[in-house]
């Protein structure tokens, strides 16, 4: 086993994954996670977080690219149900509704996407009128990050973040700055986020939402008057 693998299944065993750390936090804002039926959008092979919540989840489907990835996904959590698709088709066709999203996409371009930000829509369309949705963000490309992953300084993926996040300074983002792209785009699809936090994985940070269907117009001025 790699010192990387061993260092993860200690922090596992200790239940201190930055995965164990959400669902500790949700449960905390009181979020039934037995009710919920879960979608891990890049299953991959299950172990780098899936398998911290699969168990706590009513139901869980997962999408996967990769034939042997799958095969290992279904040793991992086999009671999920994973199919072998392109996320991105497969979200664009998705009739089910679901209560929690994880969006584990690879951290830069795959394909002729970047990061999660071309799938947002989808995610918003697909997810239960109450949804909890985790997606990878980076605030910052780090040096270290930059030594580890020298892909990440792209110039399609600076470019792609800096017009997502509508930013000059694409390799460092503030948390507000972040969290009001995500609001904006959750508002033009007559979504709200009613609460949300951060979660440190590495230099990628899960950020996680909690999305409800934003009150209509004329109930939002009545609220924003009273007091
Ligand atoms: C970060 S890994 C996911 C790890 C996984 N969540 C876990 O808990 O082990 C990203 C995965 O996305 C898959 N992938 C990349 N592009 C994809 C696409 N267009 N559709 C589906 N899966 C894709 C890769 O094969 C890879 O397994």
């Amino acid at each position: 086993m790699m010192l990387r693998e061993l260092l993860r299944a200690v922090r596992r065993t200790m239940q201190l994954s930055p995965m164990q750390r959400v669902m500790r936090r949700l449960k905390r804002l009181g979020v039934r996670l037995d009710e919920l039926d879960a979608l891990e959008m890049f299953g991959g092979t299950g172990t780098f977080h899936t398998i911290d919540y699969a168990a706590r989840v009513r139901s869980l489907d997962a999408w996967e690219l990769d034939p042997k990835r799958a095969a290992e996904f279904r040793r991992t959590v086999p009671d999920a149900k994973i199919t072998i698709t392109d996320t991105y088709l497969a979200a664009k066709n998705a009739s089910m509704r679901y209560g929690l999203i994880v969006a584990d996409n690879p951290m830069s371009w795959h394909g002729s996407h970047v990061e999660h930000f071309d799938l947002l829509e989808e995610i918003l369309r697909i997810a239960r009128p109450d949804a909890v949705v985790i997606l990878n963000v980076i605030p910052e490309i780090t040096a270290a990050a930059l030594r580890r992953f020298p892909y990440l300084s792209n110039e399609r993926q600076r470019e792609a973040r800096g017009s997502f996040y509508r930013t000059a300074t694409p390799d460092s983002i503030g948390r507000k700055q972040i969290l009001d792209a995500y609001a904006a785009r959750a508002a033009a699809a007559g979504r709200s986020i009613a609460w949300s936090f951060f979660v440190r994985r590495h230099f990628v940070f899960y950020l996680v939402l909690g999305l409800r269907m934003a009150a209509p117009a004329s109930q939002e001025r009545t609220a924003n008057t009273i007091g």
